[in-house]
């Protein structure tokens, strides 16, 4: 009843150079709202790609992804557009961040883009600013406001692309090895900041790594072999 994502019997093969490379072979997850599960499994396995099916980034050879009661491959691009922009929020390795635009634009930019969209509760400009600048604020940001991304340090950059997760309240929070670009301690303090937040604000938290020591902090440790989900296994929050 409260599960807010779940997968059924998820397929995706890859073609390339007329080659097939089936990656997913039969992914089934059902996610509880403001659950926070790790996916866990090494380099190559398939973690990115479940994510990408997860988020409405891409569509699957086969089977089904269903966030909250609407089954997101039957909208159409403009919906599935819609649909992450209001209800996803990602976190990516690299923080993707517009370079010619400050922290504080960079994390507006989704607000801004929802407003225009038809079925917008309009919301001001300046709202947006207020609630960007809050979320900054929060992550001790608020003195990098004016900064463009090449003046902020990569952990200072990943932060500012995590507020930019934020801004539109997603239900779902999906982070792809999103500390695996950084050194150990500045790794844990970012990993710590989503944990705290995504328990703050109650979100569904779904994050991907190869790092088994932080993947343990989750309360739920999916594990990827073989194209399924072979294990689920719930730890000991730290
Ligand atoms: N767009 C693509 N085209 C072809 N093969 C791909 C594509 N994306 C990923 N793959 C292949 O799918 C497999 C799983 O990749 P990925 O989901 O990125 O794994 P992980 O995130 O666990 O490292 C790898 O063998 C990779 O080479
Ligand atoms: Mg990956």
């Amino acid at each position: 009843m409260d599960d807010i994502i779940v997968a059924k019997n998820l397929y995706k093969t890859y073609y390339q150079n007329g080659q097939t490379i089936p990656v997913l072979k039969g992914v089934n997850l059902k996610v509880k709202k403001g659950e926070i599960i790790s996916i866990v499994g090494p380099s190559g396995v398939g973690k990115s790609t479940l994510l990408h099916l997860l988020g409405a980034l891409d569509k699957p050879t086969k089977g089904k992804v269903f966030l909250g009661e609407e089954e997101v491959y039957s909208l159409d691009d403009k919906e599935l557009a819609t649909l992450r922009n209001r209800r996803i929020g990602f976190l990516f390795q690299f923080h993707h961040l517009l370079s010619e635009f400050t922290a504080l634009e960079n994390v507006m930019m989704p607000g801004l883009i929802k407003v225009q969209s038809p079925k917008s509760n309009v919301q001001s400009h300046r709202e947006i600013e207020e609630r960007a600048k809050g979320i900054l604020e929060e992550m001790g940001l608020e003195k990098r406001l004016d900064h463009r991304p090449c003046e902020l340090s990569g952990g200072e950059q990943q932060r500012v692309a995590l507020a930019r997760a934020l801004v539109n309240e997603p239900d779902v929070i999906i982070a792809d090895e999103p500390t695996g670009n950084l050194d150990r301690k500045t790794s844990e303090a970012i990993h710590s900041l989503l944990w705290r937040l995504s328990e703050k604000k109650g979100k569904t938290l779904i994050i991907a790594t190869h790092n088994e020591e932080l993947a343990k902090r989750a309360e739920r440790m999916v594990r990827l072999v073989d194209g399924r989900t072979a294990d689920d296994r719930r730890s000991k929050r730290r």
